[in-house]
Parts: C-alpha cells; sequence; structure tokens
C-alpha cells in the first residue's frame, strides 16, 4: 500500500494568490476556480521582442472577428528575447481559436499555451512545473496522518496519537531544500522497527530481487540500517540522491494519486517518518517508516527502476481523471505489488511485498495467486483489494522492459503536449513548441558527439 494512492480527486486548491481566481505559478497561469470554468477562454503565448510582433498577432484575431475580453504581458521568463501574453476571449468564438493558433504557431512562431477551453472536455488538470511546485501538496492532503480509524491499532492509544500528530506536523511544515528534520525515535518505536527488520532481513536472500540485494548492504553500511537503530529520512535520501537523483520528501497525511504521481515526475517519493503501533509489530494498515524504508527505499537506489518510476510520474502529468486512475493501478502492480522474472525465478520487487513478512514468505510467490504477464494496457484496468493479499500478480521481464512498455502505454494518455525532465533546472519542460524542440535536439546532438568520442577511444 502506499501513502498516496486514494482516488483521483485533487485536494483543496490553495488560496489564490491574484484577483479573480487567476493564479500565477512560476512560468504558467492558472485558473483554477471551478464557478468561471466557461465563462471565458484562457491561453498564453509568446512572441519574440520586436517592433510589430504584437500588432501582426492580434491581426490574426481580428480577421476571425475573435473579440479578446482580457490581455496582459510580460518578459519570458524561459526566453529573454520574447514577450508573453495571457488573454482571455470570447467563449462563442472556439471555433475560428484552432485557426488563429495554427498561425500563431506556424506563422509567427508563437508558443502558444492554452489554458482553459470547454473545460469538461479539454482542459489541461494542473500539473507542477519545478520541483518547489511539490510544496503545494502539503497542504493538499486528503486526511492528517494523526487521524486514525477506528480499527486502527493505535487509536484508543493517547500517547502514539499524539506521537503521529508531531510526525504529521514535521511534514506539513517541511518545505522542498530544507533538511529532513531528525527524529529521536523512542525505545519502544527501535523495538518495533527491530522486529519488522530482522524478520524481513532473513527472507530477502531468497525472496527479493537481486537489485534489492545489491543496494540493501550499502543501506547498511551507508545509512545505519540495523536491527537497533532506525534510519533518518535526510541521510537516506542524500544516499538516494548520490545513485539515482531520487529523494525523500516527508509527508503530511494522505496525497491524491495526481499529486503522489507527479512526484515521481521529478524523482521525489513521499514518505513517511511515523512507526506502526508496537501491539502489532507485523502489521500496519497504512505505509509507515518500515515499508518505506525497507520496501521503496533499496530499489529506489537503482538506476533502471528508478527510471521506470519516473516514466509513470511523467506520464502523469497533465493526463485526464480516469487515466490518473489507470496509471496509479500501474503503480500498485509494479511498485508496490510488482513481482519480476530473474533468470529461472521470479522474484518480488513492489514494497508492499518486501515490507510484508506474511505476504513475502508464505503467498507471493507460491502457486496460490495468479501470476500473470506485465502489460500496462491490460494490468491497468485489473481491480485490486487494499486490505488483503493479493490474487494477482503481474511479473516484468525486466526494469528497463517495464518501462518501454510504460512509455509506450503513457503515448495513448490523450495529451495535446509531451513532457521532458530537464534535471539542471529540476523543471519539467512542456515540448510544444520549436524552440524547446531544438532544445531539446542540441542536448541530444551534444550527447551523441560524446558517446561517439567515447566509442572512438575504446576503438
Ligand atoms: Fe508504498
Amino acid at each position: 500500500m502506499d501513502a498516496a494512492l486514494e482516488g483521483a480527486s485533487g485536494g483543496s486548491a490553495a488560496a489564490a494568490e491574484e484577483a479573480g481566481g487567476r493564479k500565477r505559478r512560476g512560468s504558467m497561469y492558472l485558473e483554477e476556480e471551478t464557478s468561471k470554468k466557461s465563462e471565458v477562454i484562457s491561453c498564453i503565448f509568446s512572441l519574440k521582442e520586436e517592433v510589430g510582433a504584437l500588432a501582426k498577432a492580434l491581426r490574426l484575431f481580428e480577421d476571425k472577428g475573435i473579440n479578446l475580453t482580457h490581455i496582459e504581458s510580460r518578459p519570458s521568463r524561459t526566453n529573454p528575447d520574447q514577450y508573453e501574453f495571457f488573454i482571455d476571449v470570447d467563449p462563442s468564438c472556439s471555433q475560428a481559436l484552432d485557426d488563429v493558433f495554427d498561425s500563431l504557431r506556424k506563422d509567427i512562431s508563437g508558443h502558444v499555451h492554452e489554458l482553459s477551453r470547454n473545460k469538461e472536455k479539454d482542459t489541461v488538470p494542473w500539473f507542477p512545473n519545478d520541483i518547489q511546485d511539490l510544496d503545494r501538496f502539503a497542504n493538499q492532503i486528503l486526511s492528517y496522518g494523526s487521524e486514525l480509524d477506528a480499527d486502527h491499532p493505535g487509536f484508543t492509544d493517547p500517547v502514539y496519537r499524539l506521537r503521529r500528530k508531531e510526525f504529521a506536523d514535521i511534514a506539513y511544515n517541511y518545505r522542498h531544500g530544507q533538511p529532513i528534520p531528525q527524529v529521536q525515535y523512542t525505545e519502544d518505536e527501535k523495538a518495533t522497527w527491530g522486529k519488522v527488520f530482522r524478520e524481513l532481513k532473513t527472507l530477502y536472500p531468497t525472496h527479493a530481487c537481486r537489485e534489492h540485494n545489491r543496494v540493501f548492504p550499502l543501506l547498511e553500511k551507508y545509512c545505519g540500517y540495523k536491527e537497533d537503530n532506525i534510519p533518518q529520512l535526510e541521510d537516506v535520501s542524500r544516499f538516494l540522491q548520490s545513485c539515482t537523483g531520487f529523494r525523500l520528501r516527508p509527508v503530511a497525511g494522505l496525497l491524491s494519486s495526481r499529486d503522489f504521481l507527479a512526484g515521481l515526475a521529478f524523482r521525489v517519493f513521499h514518505s513517511t517518518q511515523y512507526i506502526r503501533h508496537g501491539s502489532r509489530p507485523t502489521y500496519t494498515p497504512e505505509p509507515d517508516i518500515c515499508h518505506e524504508l525497507l520496501g521503496h527505499v533499496p530499489l529506489f537506489a537503482d538506476s533502471s527502476f528508478a527510471q521506470f518510476s519516473q516514466e509513470i510520474g511523467l506520464a502523469s502529468l497533465g493526463a485526464p481523471d480516469e487515466y490518473i486512475e489507470k496509471l496509479a493501478t500501474v503503480y500498485w502492480f509494479t511498485v508496490e505489488f510488482g513481482l519480476c522474472k530473474q533468470g529461472s525465478e521470479i522474484r518480488a520487487f513492489g514494497a508492499g511485498l518486501l515490507s510484508s513478512f506474511g505476504e513475502l514468505q508464505q503467498y507471493c510467490l507460491t502457486d496460490k495467486p495468479q501470476i500473470l504477464p506485465f502489460d500496462p494496457d491490460k494490468t491497468c484496468l485489473q481491480k485490486y483489494p487494499i486490505t488483503e493479499y493479493q490474487p494477482v500478480y503481474f511479473v516484468a521481464d525486466s526494469f528497463e522492459n517495464a518501462k518501454e512498455k510504460v512509455r509506450r502505454f503513457a503515448a495513448t494518455i490523450p495529451k495535446p503536449f509531451s513532457v521532458r525532465y530537464n534535471p539542471y533546472t529540476q523543471s519539467v519542460e512542456v515540448l510544444d513548441n520549436t524552440k524547446q524542440l531544438t532544445n531539446l535536439a542540441d542536448c541530444i546532438s551534444s550527447e551523441m558527439a560524446k558517446l561517439c568520442e567515447a566509442l572512438r577511444k575504446l576503438q
């Protein structure tokens, strides 16, 4: 199970930063007030800074009889030689607008980003542009981490509940770039960790995938993984960053699937920091630090798995709600409950399995469950229980193979643009204009030159 996968509905939006419900965030304008959904069509386009450029663009609207109800401008933050224009248009002109956008893109080399039109079917949901935007999720949790259900083992324990609130407060106040606060775990908490750690560790050599087994000793060596010590998230996050660029971020409660998956696009994993209740060390109704550190973390240190996970995250950005649900299901059957082929054997790589002694030892690798080949088109439709062992598992040939399949699946998601993660700026680039594509071509060309040079030297 995981911190996030609780339906696709977004949390409450943060307070509007600008009047009229329109928000400015990074390089994008956002329109989030649902009451205004069908009143205007909004778009943003950029033009080279030169005499007459705006007049030329406005003439396109005039020629089609389109009435602009609002316009504002600013220098472009991404292209210093360009200006960006935000416009609102009368919605009765929707048809003619397509022709204008075509002309803007083709004839004036304008970068056009449509923000709202016919919202019921066409609008692209908001997604974070850069890694700092993930701070917004801290205020969009679906439930606070200290709110426990009546059947939770810690429900009637006031000390445990207070402790959970401490952890939730740490995460709620955390912002990107800060070190994750160190936690002084109590002797009881360490004892709970110790029991889980000891039991699971005996199973890994025979049940976990080779990538997990390769990384685990490194975590023992560098991150304080041992029976009598609960590792600190900050230490683990630093280790992951040095391996694959993945990092941990504390989360105060349940995130929507959309928000949780978006984190993966930036190689950010939202992690709990509290531990399960000590009365039942082998059971937890929700993710806890045992699940994150023993199940998830070792795999995020593997480059192929990291790429695979990021691929799911990138596919989720701007995807329609029904596809978020499908991607969350793909995530469930891979990152959480995935099996993979390794030589003639099948091993576990899903964190839900690697952190569950019972399901790992007595069930998932036996002939009791149904085992199917991983195929995102089919996997994404599979129903699953969240409180009992899985009746069906999917087996990947390899992380590389699974990544390619997810990439092909992602290409079927109806989105008017492609995205690419830029690790230098830690931001997502929307590839919907010639400037971005030229930049990408330059990067590929430069990398290809290095590859050719290295090959020549090897020969
Ligand atoms: Fe998880």
